[in-house]
C-alpha cells in the first residue's frame, strides 16, 4: 500500500467512525426526547399551566439541554394562558373528545399531552416537518398518529380528514400565517363534529409583521374583521364592509353557533350540539 493510499484509508475509517458516532448520538437524543415528552405529558404537564419553561429550573433537565442531549422541542410549547384556555374549552365541550387533530406538533409534546389526558381519544398530529423521533404509521410510543403534510395543501387536509375525521377538536398551531389559518378553517370545519371546536392559536402573529426586522411574513391581519362579522352574523346584525376577514366569517357562519375569544387564540364551535 502506498503512503497516499494509506492516508486515504485512514481518512475513510475516521469518517465512518464519525458517522457511526453521530448516528448513535442521534439515537440517544431521540430516546431522551421521547422519554421526557412522555414524562411531561403524564406528570409534569400541570407545571406548564403555571409557568413558562419550568424545565429551566430543573437542574437535571437543564443540564441535558446545555449538553445538547435534549432539545427544547420535546417540551410543550403552549404558554400557561393557552393551556388555561384549553382547560375551559375542554370543560365546555361537555363530553370526552373522541378525536383530536393538531396541526403543528413541533416535538410532539402537546399531542402526547392530549393523549395522556384522554387515552381512548384518537389523537392525530400533522406537521410539515416531523421531528426525527415522531414515528409515522401509528406506532409512536405516545399512542399519537403522526402525519407529515403541509396545512397549505388542501388535498392533504381532505385526505387526513377522510382517514381520521370527523374531529371533536381541530387545533391549528401550525404556520400561523393568516391565509393558511383561513384556508384550513374552511377546509376542516365541515369535518368537525356537531358541538366540536376549531381552535386557532396565535391569531396575533400577523401583528409581528409590523415589528421592524421581523423575518416571517404571517400575512394580513384578517382576525379583527372576522370576529366582528361573525359576531354580527351570530346576533343577526348587519355585516359591514367586505374584507377577507368578513368574507371568511360569512363563509363559515352557517355551520357555527359560538365564538370564544381568548388572548391571541380563538375557538369556533360547530352548530348542532347534542346531535349524534
Ligand atoms: C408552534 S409549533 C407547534 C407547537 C406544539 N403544538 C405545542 O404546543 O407544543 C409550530 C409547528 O408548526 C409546523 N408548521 C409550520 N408550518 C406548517 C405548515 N404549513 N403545515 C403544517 N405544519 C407547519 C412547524 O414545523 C412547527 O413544528
Amino acid at each position: 500500500m502506498t503512503a497516499d493510499a494509506g492516508f486515504g484509508e485512514v481518512e475513510r475509517l475516521l469518517r465512518a467512525a464519525g458517522q457511526a458516532a453521530r448516528t448513535e448520538l442521534e439515537r440517544a437524543q431521540d430516546a431522551i426526547a421521547t422519554l421526557v415528552r412522555l414524562q411531561t405529558a403524564q406528570g409534569l404537564a400541570a407545571e406548564f399551566t403555571r409557568e413558562d419553561r419550568p424545565y429551566e429550573r430543573n437542574a437535571a433537565l437543564a443540564r441535558l439541554i446545555d449538553e445538547g442531549l435534549l432539545e427544547r422541542a420535546a417540551f410543550i410549547q403552549k404558554r400557561p394562558f393557552v393551556l388555561q384556555f384549553y382547560k375551559r374549552l375542554l370543560f365546555a365541550l361537555d363530553r370526552e373528545p373522541r378525536t383530536i387533530l393538531e396541526i403543528g406538533v413541533k416535538g410532539g409534546a402537546s399531542t402526547a399531552f392530549w393523549k395522556a389526558l384522554f387515552p381512548s381519544c384518537r389523537v392525530v398530529g400533522l406537521d410539515i416537518k416531523l421531528q426525527r423521533w415522531l414515528v409515522t404509521g401509528g406506532s409512536a410510543p405516545d399512542g399519537v398518529v403522526y402525519e407529515q403534510g403541509d396545512q397549505a395543501d388542501e388535498a392533504r387536509l381532505q385526505a387526513i380528514a377522510r382517514e381520521h375525521g370527523p374531529f371533536d377538536i381541530v387545533i391549528d398551531d401550525g404556520s400561523h400565517r393568516s391565509e393558511h389559518q383561513a384556508a384550513t378553517l374552511v377546509a376542516l370545519l365541515p369535518h368537525v363534529s356537531p358541538g366540536g371546536f376549531h381552535v386557532i392559536e396565535d391569531v396575533h402573529a400577523n401583528l409581528k409583521n409590523q415589528a421592524d426586522g421581523h423575518k416571517t411574513d404571517y400575512g394580513s391581519d384578517i382576525w379583527p374583521d372576522f370576529v366582528l362579522a361573525l359576531f354580527e352574523r351570530l346576533r343577526r346584525g348587519p355585516v359591514g364592509t367586505r374584507s377577507a376577514g368578513a368574507d371568511l366569517a360569512q363563509a363559515i357562519a352557517k355551520r357555527t353557533d359560538e365564538l370564544i375569544l381568548g388572548k391571541r387564540i380563538l375557538a369556533i364551535r360547530v352548530a348542532g350540539r347534542g346531535q349524534p
